[in-house]
Formats: structure tokens, C-alpha cells, sequence
């Protein structure tokens, strides 16, 4: 039983904060609350509605309001910068 929780406890110390560093923020905000209702398809379809890095800025800041996320500005930008280097590919003007 002793060695269990000893096993069980090292996972929980060595597992999770490896996974989590692997994992830049603001995939993992993107990924947990961003991609229930769309694909990254949304960012690279023929009528995007963002075509600037603020207008992206814009739609990430609208999205984490709607869903009541509060996020602060590192957050925001966080996931600003995620969706860019992945989808966007605009120049960093305002990051
Ligand atoms: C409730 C469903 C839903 C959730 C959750 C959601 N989105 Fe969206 N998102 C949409 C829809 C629908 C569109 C396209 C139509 C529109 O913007 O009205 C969209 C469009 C976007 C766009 C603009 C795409 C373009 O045309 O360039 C961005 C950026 C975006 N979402 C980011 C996010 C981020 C970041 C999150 C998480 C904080 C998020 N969305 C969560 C439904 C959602």
C-alpha cells in the first residue's frame, strides 16, 4: 500500500509539471477552452474576420469574455502569440 501512494505521489510530483513545461501557455489555453466550437480551420478559411494582429487580438480578447474566462493581458497575449505563430502569421506589431 505504502509503495502505491509512494508511486502514485511521484507521478503526481514528476508527471504533470513535465507535461505542463512541455506545453507552451497558450496552446493549452487555446487547446482547453478555444476549441469547442471551432477547428483552427475558423483562423485560415477564405473570409476570416481577422486580417491584421490586432483585429486577431480583438477576437481572442471578445472569445475569452464570452465565455467568461477573465483572462489578464499575459493570458490574452499569450494565446494571441499561439494562434499568430500558428495560423495567422502576421507581423508582431503589437505583441
Ligand atoms: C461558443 C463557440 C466558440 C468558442 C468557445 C470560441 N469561439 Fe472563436 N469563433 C466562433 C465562431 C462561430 C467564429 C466565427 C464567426 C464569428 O466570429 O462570429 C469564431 C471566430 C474566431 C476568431 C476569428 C477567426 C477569423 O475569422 O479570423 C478567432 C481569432 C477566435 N474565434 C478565437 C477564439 C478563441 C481565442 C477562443 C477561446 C478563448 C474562442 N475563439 C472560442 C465560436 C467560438
Amino acid at each position: 500500500m505504502r509503495y502505491i501512494i509512494a508511486l502514485v505521489m511521484s507521478f503526481g510530483l514528476f508527471g504533470v509539471p513535465v507535461q505542463a513545461e512541455s506545453v507552451p501557455l497558450g496552446q493549452l489555453l487555446y487547446d482547453n477552452h478555444c476549441t469547442i466550437c471551432h477547428t483552427s480551420v475558423v483562423h485560415v478559411r477564405d473570409e476570416r474576420l481577422a486580417n491584421s494582429l490586432s483585429e486577431v487580438r480583438r477576437q481572442v480578447s471578445r472569445w475569452q469574455k464570452h465565455l467568461a474566462l477573465n483572462w489578464d493581458d499575459s493570458q490574452i497575449n499569450a494565446v494571441l502569440q499561439y494562434v499568430n505563430d500558428t495560423f495567422y502569421h502576421f507581423k508582431r506589431d503589437v505583441l
